[in-house]
């Protein structure tokens, strides 16, 4: 089993977390760790949440393997891209980045260059043909195989292992805590996509759903919070459908079942969750936040469009009334404070501007908090590619997108105004990125809080009175 040793320099603000799915406004690179191992790891990610957890259990296998990591791309002695293809722009970047890469290894003959995650899983050994730099493509659930496939590269062969995986779940690997602010920490509950959007490539990369012994994940949370950590966020494609059971069958545990069991770990750890399914949340999960005051009032509930007809094209398997009755269900047993944000896909096949109007007028009925919003990128091989025309003119898609996030950017602000002049429970995360003398933290409803340092610290509870807002950040005053 890794055990991670190492000691690592919490970053105070580290990137403010993304979705599964979501890209991150920067590409994570990996700390430091100078435990004086014989060779160096760089490992920069893209893509969502998921692919930042893994290079973490990366890490931690190769760390077992003799490999410390680094910042510094000239130190390194194997660098790994864990890359993402949810969208062509993704693959792009990354493609681009492998050129910058390969002129380094120029200069540097013995470097060893592989690519992680998504990508490599789309595109397995073609990868090799197309990009000559790269020494190793390793899929998502092949990463345990790692150690081997580098002596494969290490004795001057090219190395390939795609293959996906029923079972894998990572469950016993420690991951080495990476780019941490020491506050929030992210696990993974389980892995893969049983639903077949027909616009995602998320179900060819992943493989099949499988989620992870619920022991192991309590076990994770503990551990973290006796290390103090003070949150946090369970991950997967569709956190509703987690459903494990023991071997000989006596314990079942379904998505809120796995809720209550971290929730109890203790009061003082917050948990928040990511992503839920519109088709698949549960008036149960529902219940089980309202009875936790640990359990973060939030939910990502992604929507993609506000027409059931593009939903039903999109294979969501849900349409305009039952998302709308998840949000009253939401409201009802939650309140009309439970911050609740979306993604929008804009521009899918055959969408009408009557149906795009759709989305608009749904987004004013949630009045979200937050959204992630894209314009429709065909992937290959997914549903839509092969069934349905990508014929939706690049400038329409935009100005629906840009559309799309005006009315958020309003929305946004509206909900922040809702929280001026109350106050707010907000878990501090670090030192203001703009100001020494402020802190910065979440509340409840994952929205920034800015509020005067004052006497207080990292990972503390602070009670703040918000007095002002933007559309994405609160500012206030502690008060007793
Ligand atoms: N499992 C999550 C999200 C996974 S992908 C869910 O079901 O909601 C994250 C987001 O990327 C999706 O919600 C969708 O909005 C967007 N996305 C996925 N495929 C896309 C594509 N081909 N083009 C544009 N956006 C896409
Ligand atoms: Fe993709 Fe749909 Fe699975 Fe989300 S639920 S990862 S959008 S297939
Ligand atoms: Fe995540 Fe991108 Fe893969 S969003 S699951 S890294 S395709």
């Amino acid at each position: 089993m890794s055990q991670p040793l190492l000691t690592l320099d919490f970053l105070d603000n580290a990137p403010a977390p993304a979705a599964p799915g979501q890209l991150s406004a920067d590409v994570r690179v990996t700390e430091a760790t100078h435990t004086g191992r014989q060779r160096r790891l760089y490992i920069e990610s893209y893509g969502c949440q998921m692919n930042y957890s893994d290079s973490e259990i990366v890490s931690s296998i190769l760390y077992d393997e003799g490999f410390d990591t680094t910042t510094e791309l000239a130190e390194a002695d194997l660098v790994l891209l864990n890359t993402c293809s949810i969208r062509e722009k993704a693959e792009v970047t990354v493609r681009q980045r492998l050129k910058e890469i390969n002129s380094h290894k120029r200069k540097r003959p013995g470097l060893l260059v592989g690519v992680l995650g998504c990508m490599a899983e789309r595109l397995k050994s073609k990868f090799l043909e197309e990009e000559k730099i790269v020494d190793l493509v390793v899929g998502p659930d092949a990463y345990r195989d790692l150690p081997n496939l580098i002596r494969d590269v290490d004795n001057g062969q090219r190395a390939v292992n795609v293959l996906l995986s029923r079972e894998e779940t990572y469950a016993d690997i420690t991951p080495v805590r990476l780019n941490s602010n020491g506050i929030t920490a992210f696990v993974s509950i389980m892995r893969g996509c049983d639903n077949m959007c027909s616009f995602c490539v998320v179900p060819f990369t992943r493989g099949r759903e499988r989620s992870r012994d619920a022991h192991s994940i309590v076990a994770e949370a503990q551990a973290l919070f006796n290390q103090g950590f003070k949150e946090v966020t369970l991950l997967g494609q569709n956190v509703d459908s987690y459903k494990w059971q023991s071997e000989d069958g006596t314990e079942q545990v379904n998505f809120a079942g796995l809720l209550e069991r971290v929730a109890l770990v203790s009061p003082e750890l917050r948990i928040r969750f990511s992503t839920s399914h519109p088709k698949d949340i549960t008036d149960e999960v529902l219940h089980t936040m309202a009875k936790y005051d640990n359990v973060c009032n939030y939910i990502h509930l992604p929507a993609q469009s506000g027409n059931s007809r593009v939903l039903k094209l999109m294979n969501r398997t849900y349409d305009r009334e039952w998302y709308l009755d998840r949000v009253a269900a939401i409201r009802r047993i939650l309140g009309e404070d439970c911050g609740i944000s979306t993604d929008m896909i804009a521009g899918f096949c055959s969408e009408t501007e009557e149906e795009h109007q759709e989305t608009l007028s749904l987004m004013d009925h949630v009045k979200y908090d937050m959204a992630y919003m894209f314009f429709y990128s065909e992937r290959p091989g997914t549903l839509a590619a092969r069934k349905l025309a990508d014929d939706i003119p690049l400038d329409v898609k935009k100005r629906r997108l840009a559309e799309i996030i005006e009315r958020q950017q309003q929305h946004s602000l509206v909900r922040s105004q809702q929280g001026v002049g109350k106050v707010h429970r907000v878990l501090v995360e670090g030192v203001s990125k703009r100001s020494e003398e402020h802190l910065s933290g979440r509340n409840d409803q994952n929205k920034v809080v800015i509020f005067p340092r004052q006497h207080f610290k990292k990972g503390d509870y602070v009670n703040v009175l918000v007095h002002e807002c933007t559309s994405t950040t609160l500012l206030g005053n502690a008060v007793s």
